[in-house]
């Protein structure tokens, strides 16, 4: 497996796949099961497969703790090479913001995707994101770019980013991973220590699958504000008493490429949750077939 921690030295690799196809996995590292899933696809699309290990501070707020985050560097190393990863970028913050970030060059996606939802949380999140992800397809050159639908603002960010200037890679999305019980796999899951919070965390996808199946049983579109707060209503009031509080921060029915808040539940629109489960924030996300 080859490792390039300069731009330059990718491009030479680079120059030498001409001809081939090459998909891309962008993360920030601590690889979990999800990233590896997106990993095994990545292979069955190209010829080449890379993956990008890159702690972005552009997407952290100052109250997030950059340096906090999670760096299991030669960990993340050995899951790659075990799975056949052919190249892993994996640049310093000085290697692609050499000027620093003052005076950066930045990717502004329409505020009417990124103000709502998790973007309304995290000012300045989804700018971060597109700017690191656009850097990254134009260093690492991809056919294919493999993104998690677990994190579906993003993900839809980035689509219209790819629609809007003309990028030459297709986003691949894949679907989330989840346990047996139907939580979806996320690294803040080992937060959930009390058996009764991993109980309450499966609140999420409840509600997500309830409004799948009241859709199924109407056969005809559903008034989105009305079902969903039955649903969370429903979902929620076994733990309305006890030791274990949850808390739903959002939970609104979009439309899957616009992002923007629909009336109605119907096929093709997505139903997005995000929740405390005690002090440990969830997300989660359905599309209604
Ligand atoms: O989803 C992530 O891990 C990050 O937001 C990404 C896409 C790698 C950009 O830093």
């Amino acid at each position: 497996m080859l490792l390039f921690t300069t731009v330059a030295e990718y491009r030479t690799q680079r120059a030498d796949w001409r001809g081939k196809t090459v998909a891309l996995v962008p993360t920030m590292g601590a690889l979990h099961e999800g990233h590896q899933a997106l990993i095994r696809k990545a292979g069955t699309l190209a010829d080449v497969v890379v993956v990008s290990i890159f702690v972005n501070p552009l997407q952290f707020g100052p109250q997030e703790d950059l340096a906090a985050y999670p760096r299991p560097r030669e960990q993340d190393l050995a899951i790659c090479e075990q799975l056949g990863v052919d190249a892993v970028f994996y640049p310093s913050p000085l290697e692609m913001y050499p000027d620093g970030q003052d005076s950066l060059t930045r990717v502004v996606p329409p505020a009417t995707m990124t103000e709502r939802f998790c973007g309304a949380f995290r000012p300045g999140h989804f700018e971060g994101v597109a700017t690191v992800v656009l850097k990254l397809f134009s260093i690492i050159q991809p056919d294919f770019a493999i993104f998690g639908e677990k994190d579906a603002q993003q993900l839809a960010i980035i689509q219209k980013m790819v629609r809007d200037l003309n990028l030459p890679v297709r986003i691949v999305p894949h679907p989330t991973l989840r346990d047996g019980r139907g939580l979806a796999l996320s690294s803040r899951n080992q937060y959930l220590k009390a058996p009764q919070e991993q109980e309450a965390a499966l609140c999420l996808s409840q509600i997500l699958v309830g409004a799948q199946q009241a859709l199924k049983a109407a056969e005809a579109p559903l008034p989105a504000e009305e079902t969903l707060v039955r649903l969370q209503d429903a979902v929620l009031s076994p733990w309305q008493t006890g030791p274990v509080s949850v808390r739903v921060q959002y939970l609104a029915a979009v439309d899957a490429v616009t992002f923007q808040p629909t009336a109605w539940l119907k096929p093709g629109v997505r139903v997005l949750v995000a929740a405390y489960v005690n002090q440990v924030r969830l997300i989660d996300n359905c599309l209604l077939s």
